[in-house]
């Protein structure tokens, strides 16, 4: 079945690159990220491969959450810039054939929005019931997370997220309280509408979407997600019926439900019900940020662990996609630890020639191409621990590492200063790890088999090394294999055809060898 969805075509062959706009690129030269600095190194995401950037909020901020404390949705935070910064992103991007995805953050606002300003009245007013608020002080939260006696309103007020972040009220699945409604109830109307009018507002300035923050947490006591999976329908239809094309990607990590029967195009698997992701690379995270302390991941010489608990998910959750889209893998982001932690430059190049031959969009979180680190930095705008993941984009190495013209001491975060994990170095040397990135995002886009719609045929077992796997869209067929254990391995390989790329790997005699962690891609058929 083909798919009804407009933008599936363009999808299943994107590689996306996600920016936060504090710590990419300063333009002014006062130590803090900037738009018209990402606009200064657009042609860097295009030549890296990439289709589309999303970009972490740019929103009038209070900053206690890393932007996602809103205060306005339609001012862009003077530390990024203006409007006309926006829109020049948005021109820029477009010449380059780069969509821009911005984060719409709907399910909470910061303390000092002015719907919560008015909200917070004792008086009744248009903005009353924008937020969900018990009926009197002395009441319990009836299960939510709620912040007691600090309004002039006799009321506690929900909190989505940090206890500056009230939850907009988008009603209750089903409802405890006479200070609750259904989400069903008519008069919620208001809030969607403000809702969809800020996603028109920037789709008709030259968005191509939305990232959408914590989707699932719209409706509350709705344990499965249905009933905000429904809401969402509508939502997102409702833009749909006005931008067919507009891009929903969600941070729900629960695709079968959010792409599947929300309609949203694409979800990140993660961290957030994060078992198949963490996995992967995070299981041992030791940075705190949403790891899972503990168990080995599977991209880890040496690891006793396979590939079992990531594919169940994965497959699981792909059989319920429904043809409407896809899920999207990250290689990190900016809540969780980065992909180097305690990786060599070998384990991270099979980590991204795995999740570039997956039947899935990935998403590469900046610097990770180059493999930066999770620097030790105290917290900074609430990043807390996830701070470190958020150091400012390393371009050269030096002081300054190319990120800003302003005294080092100037910077807002503190930056690393290292030889080789700078993209000068990486660009002029054929084996770094950038050089691979570039080679496998090439190769991806030049192979069908490798879209995220074709098919996956798992070859070995799940704990075996190495691990192989075929991709085939009919047409072509790929052939795959990991050694993410390192050391030596061989396997029988009668296989005939080109090798497109490898590391640490060779055919030989009709077999595979392995020498340390590496990966081969093969495209099987006749030699050429
Ligand atoms: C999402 C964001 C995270 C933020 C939280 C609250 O998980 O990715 O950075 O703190 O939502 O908005």
């Amino acid at each position: 079945m083909r798919s009804k969805n407009p933008t599936y075509e363009y999808l299943k062959k994107s590689v996306f690159y996600q920016v936060y706009p504090t710590s990419f690129y300063d333009g002014n030269g006062d130590g803090v990220g900037d738009l018209s600095g990402v606009v200064s190194k657009l042609a860097y995401i295009k030549d890296l491969g990439a289709d589309g950037i999303w970009l972490n909020p740019c929103f009038l901020s209070e900053f206690r959450d890393g932007g996602y404390d809103v205060v306005d949705y339609y001012k862009i935070d003077p530390r990024f810039g203006t409007d006309g910064d926006l829109g020049r992103l948005f021109e820029e991007a477009d010449k380059l054939g780069l969509k821009i995805l911005l984060d719409l953050v709907p399910g909470h606002t910061s303390e000092k929005c002015e719907w919560f300003l008015q909200s917070k009245k004792a008086g009744k007013n248009p903005y009353s019931d924008y937020y969900i608020w018990t009926d009197n002080v002395f009441n319990d939260g009836a299960g939510l997370r709620t912040v007691n006696g600090v309004c002039e309103r006799d009321g506690n007020y929900a909190v989505n997220f940090f206890a500056m972040q009230p939850a907009l009220n988008f009603g209750f699945a089903e409802v405890r309280r006479p200070w609750q409604k259904l989400w069903t109830d008519p008069s919620f109307e208001a809030i969607h509408s403000e809702i969809i009018r800020i996603m028109e507002h920037y789709l008709s300035r030259g968005a191509a979407g939305f990232r959408v923050d914590m989707a699932s947490s719209l409706i509350k006591y709705d344990a499965d997600g249905a009933k905000n999976a429904e809401l969402w329908q509508m939502l997102i239809g409702r833009v749909k019926q006005k931008y067919p094309r507009a891009i929903f990607v969600s941070e729900w990590s629960q695709p079968e439900m959010s792409v599947g029967r929300a309609g949203f195009d694409i979800d990140f698997l993660i961290h957030v019900r994060g078992e198949a992701y963490n996995s992967l690379f995070r299981a041992e995270a030791e940075h705190g940020a949403w790891g899972a302390a503990g168990a080995p991941s599977y991209f880890r010489a040496g690891s006793p662990a396979g590939l079992g608990t990531f594919f169940d998910g994965f497959f699981h959750e792909a059989a319920g996609l429904n043809d409407n889209g896809f899920i999207g893998i990250p290689t990190g982001n900016h809540d969780i630890e980065r992909l180097s932690a305690g990786r060599t430059a070998d384990e991270m190049k099979t980590a991204f020639a795995f999740l570039l031959t997956l039947p899935s969009v990935p998403f590469i979180y900046y610097g990770d191409e180059i493999g930066m680190r999770h620097l030790p930095v105290p917290n900074k705008d609430g990043g807390y621990s996830r701070t470190g993941s958020r150091t400012p984009m390393q371009w050269t190495d030096g002081k300054r590492a190319g990120f800003s013209t302003a005294k080092p001491k100037e910077f807002y975060l503190p930056v690393e200063n290292d030889p080789l994990v700078n993209v000068r170095a990486q660009e002029n040397d054929g084996g770094s790890l950038l050089s691979c990135v570039k080679k496998l995002i090439q190769i991806r886009k030049g192979e069908p088999a490798l879209w995220a719609d074709a098919e996956i045929k798992i070859l070995t077992k799940y704990m075996e090394t190495p691990f192989l796997y075929e991709r085939t869209d009919g047409k072509g067929k790929l052939v795959i294999a990991l050694n993410a254990k390192g050391g030596k391995a061989r396997r029988a390989f009668p296989c005939k055809g080109t090798v497109l790329a490898k590391n640490n790997c060779r055919v030989e005699a009709g077999e595979l060898c392995f020498d340390g962690c590496g990966f081969l891609i093969f495209k099987a058929g006749e030699k050429q």
